[in-house]
């Protein structure tokens, strides 16, 4: 089983970034306890803050991984570009979020990703990424 996690812009800043919102965990030490606890997938990780790459990346693991698990962060309340992207390739994606939107400001309750994406999983923090990963295993 070969899964990608792709993180997008400010996911980067994880631990730093309102940890009352995202935790104080930095991704980087997440990514490797997810490695550890899911030792049977080749899990792969990618984060970029620019839109373009995301889908370029998108692009490229599409038609060969078995998921991709995407926490598109802004980019999902404004990107049609993104949601082409997933409707364009064959690897089921899946949704995240590590807060619950529908709790926060109201521009973050629509999502231009969720219509064309397997499953949407929000709002359990970090835990939100491990959900994912078990939904495809
Ligand atoms: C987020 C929620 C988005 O609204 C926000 O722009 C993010 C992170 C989340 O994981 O909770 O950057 O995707």
């Amino acid at each position: 089983m070969k899964l990608i996690i792709i993180n997008g812009p400010n996911l980067n800043l994880l631990g730093k970034r309102e940890p009352e919102i995202y935790g104080s965990k930095t991704f980087e030490e997440f990514f490797k306890e997810l490695q550890l606890k899911f030792k049977e997938v080749e899990l792969h990780y990618y984060q970029s803050n620019i839109e373009g790459e995301i889908i370029d990346k998108l692009h490229e693991i599409g038609f060969n991984y078995d998921g991709v698990i995407l926490n598109a962060g802004a980019y999902t309340h404004t990107s049609v570009a993104i949601a082409d992207a997933i409707s364009g390739i064959t690897t089921p994606v899946i949704e995240v979020h590590i807060s619950n939107v529908h709790k926060r400001e109201t521009f973050r309750h629509h999502s231009f990703l969720s219509p064309v994406c397997k499953g949407v999983i929000l709002g359990f923090g970090l835990k939100s990424y491990e959900l994912a990963i078990q939904s495809f295993l």
